[in-house]
């Protein structure tokens, strides 16, 4: 695990944007996976300021969030087009994230998963960091070979995203590890204690992100 720690949110935002648009240079045709949440509002403004002076930046890429909400209210969808999708040349067509409106919801699991593996499987996913270990939605207990499926959501995390919602679709730890390269990003005092316990190597299904020491190729980005 390559552990980087950084003066402050700014920085972390700077290098993580960095780290994506280095991506794409890369490989134009990335497939990522990307996450929601307040920790990585910052990367994505530093993207979308990147872009309107790239061409064509976003033209080939693909995407994958983590999660999505089930019910109607499709949050992460819209927290997506105004944090990103709004901003850059993506084809909507290839920025994926679970339908919570499905009306059959393993159905629209089994599909993710599906249209992940056919796009050549995750290239470089982004990640939070629950204060509790969770990773997308993969509370604390979830099996490490778990794969995108319905989950219910913690009370704790239900209070600190301020969602009315009881349950969503998360990819699973399974399908997380199986991107190439991966990078964590923590912000701020309420994430330290989530933090040192990732960085004491005690790999357990008590704290989900500790799964990410099965992987050769982690980034751990700390404010
Ligand atoms: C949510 C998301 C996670 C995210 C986590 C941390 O539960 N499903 O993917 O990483 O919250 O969010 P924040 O960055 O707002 O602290």
């Amino acid at each position: 695990m390559n552990w980087q720690t950084v003066a402050d949110y700014a920085a972390l935002s700077q290098r993580a944007a960095e780290t994506l648009l280095a991506a794409i240079r890369r490989d134009p045709r990335i497939v990522l996976g990307l996450p929601t949440g307040r920790t990585p509002v910052g990367m994505y403004q530093r993207v979308v300021a990147e872009c309107v002076r790239e061409y064509h930046c976003f033209r080939d890429v693909t995407t994958f969030n983590l999660d999505e909400y089930v019910g109607p209210s499709r949050e992460y969808f819209t927290f997506m087009k105004r944090n990103l999708f709004d901003h850059i040349d993506i084809d909507l067509a290839n920025a994926h994230i679970p339908d919570g409106t499905a009306p059959d919801l393993d159905v629209e699991c089994a599909r993710y998963e599906r249209a992940i593996a056919a796009a050549g499987g995750l290239g470089l996913t982004f990640l939070g960091l629950g204060g509790n270990g969770h990773i997308a939605f993969n509370e604390p207990g979830t099996p490490f070979a778990s794969r995108t499926r319905v989950v219910e959501l913690s009370e704790d995390t239900r209070v600190a995203n301020a969602t009315p919602s009881t349950h969503a679709i998360t990819m699973g730890i399974g399908t997380i590890l199986e991107s190439r390269e991966i990078v964590l990003l923590a912000a701020g005092a309420n994430k330290r204690a989530a933090i040192e316990r990732l960085r004491s190597g005690e790999v357990s299904e008590a704290f989900p992100a500790s799964a990410l020491w099965w992987h050769q190729n982690v980034h751990v980005i700390v404010a």
